[in-house]
């Protein structure tokens, strides 16, 4: 049998290449997809080892042709398989939302518009990724697969300096919540790490003195958990805080009433309204969760 096979974007640096150092570990061929080029193939060439274990593709996440082109050499490349798509590229606020940087326009005299690349880099090519992710497992010999996906605490603590990334980090633990039900129809499994704080290049030189070492969560904490859902073939929908060794679970919020339970619960009245988006028919797409 083929060894499994795994996409990491954002696998150069950071968090994204220590789980790509797991996942060769643990046998997974794996495919870094990038923008840092120069340290992405250097890292790449040195955890191949010369055994045909580990690729890198120059990807900007961003541009759906470049990593839709990606997908399909590493499903190629990996003997028509992909088990593990870890969307986990990701930048902090790309602009603000408090004071203008960019002068104001000058024929019209009024602001230029924000720029929210963010968005593309930590949502929206998240999104289009596991559109992606889902079209080469369901060519998988056995459909299915993983897709873990790095939101951050701040999409549950939220954080008034960074309100651009919190507010798309919070969006990333709403679409794993939201798609687990029916991707479990599927055989695919959707978890979220939240990381408190990780030693990475995320972090600008010039800010990198005020960071007292100790308060900094490992990259085994990150590995700790990314192996649990590795092994767990059914927990999905899950969101995992890590905070220094410690993984915690962020569970969804309690319903606030009745009638809040009754607009949730009623699942037949929303696949109704989008019937023709689902993959089955209305009443067969929601999975209960264990
Ligand atoms: N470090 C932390 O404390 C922390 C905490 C919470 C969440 N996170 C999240 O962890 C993820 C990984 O970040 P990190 O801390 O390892 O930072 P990092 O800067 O070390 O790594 C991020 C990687 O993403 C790549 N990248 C950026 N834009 C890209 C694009 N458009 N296309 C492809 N690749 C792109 C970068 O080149 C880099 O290699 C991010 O989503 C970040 O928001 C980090």
């Amino acid at each position: 049998m083929s060894p499994p096979v795994a996409i990491v974007t954002g696998g150069s640096s950071g968090i994204g290449l220590a789980v790509t150092e797991h996942l060769i570990n643990a046998g997974y061929h794996t495919a870094i997809f990038d923008v840092d080029e120069k340290r992405g193939k250097a890292e790449a060439q040195q955890l191949d080892a010369g055994l045909g274990r580990c690729v890198f593709h120059r990807v900007d996440v961003t541009n759906y042709d470049q990593q839709a082109k990606a997908f399909k050499d590493t499903f190629e490349w990996g003997g028509n398989r992909l088990d593990v798509f870890f969307a986990n590229a990701g930048i902090a606020d790309t602009d603000s939302i408090y004071r203008e940087l960019a002068p104001l326009d000058e024929g019209t005299g009024l602001p230029q518009p924000l720029n929210l690349q963010v968005f593309d880099i930590d949502v929206n090519a998240v999104i289009q990724g596991i559109h992606l992710a889902r079209h080469f497992f369901a060519r998988n010999s056995t459909p299915g697969g993983k897709i873990v996906i790095t939101s951050s605490c701040l999409g549950v603590y939220s954080n008034h300096s960074v309100p651009l990334y919190s507010t798309a980090k919070h969006a990333l633990i709403g679409l794993i919540r939201s798609s687990a039900p029916v991707y479990a129809g599927m055989g695919i499994t959707i978890n979220g790490l939240l990381p408190v704080l990780v030693d990475t290049n995320i972090w600008p030189e010039h800010a990198q003195h005020m960071v007292d070492p100790a308060r900094l969560t490992p990259k085994t904490t990150v590995c700790k958990a990314f192996a649990m859902f590795l092994a767990n073939d059914t927990m999905t929908g899950q969101t995992v805080e890590l905070a220094l060794d410690q993984l915690i679970f962020r569970k969804q919020e309690a319903y606030s009433n009745e009638n809040a339970q009754w607009m949730c619960d009623s699942h037949e009245l929303f696949e109704t309204a989008v019937g023709p988006l689902l993959p089955n028919p209305v009443g067969q797409n929601y999975v209960k969760l264990e």
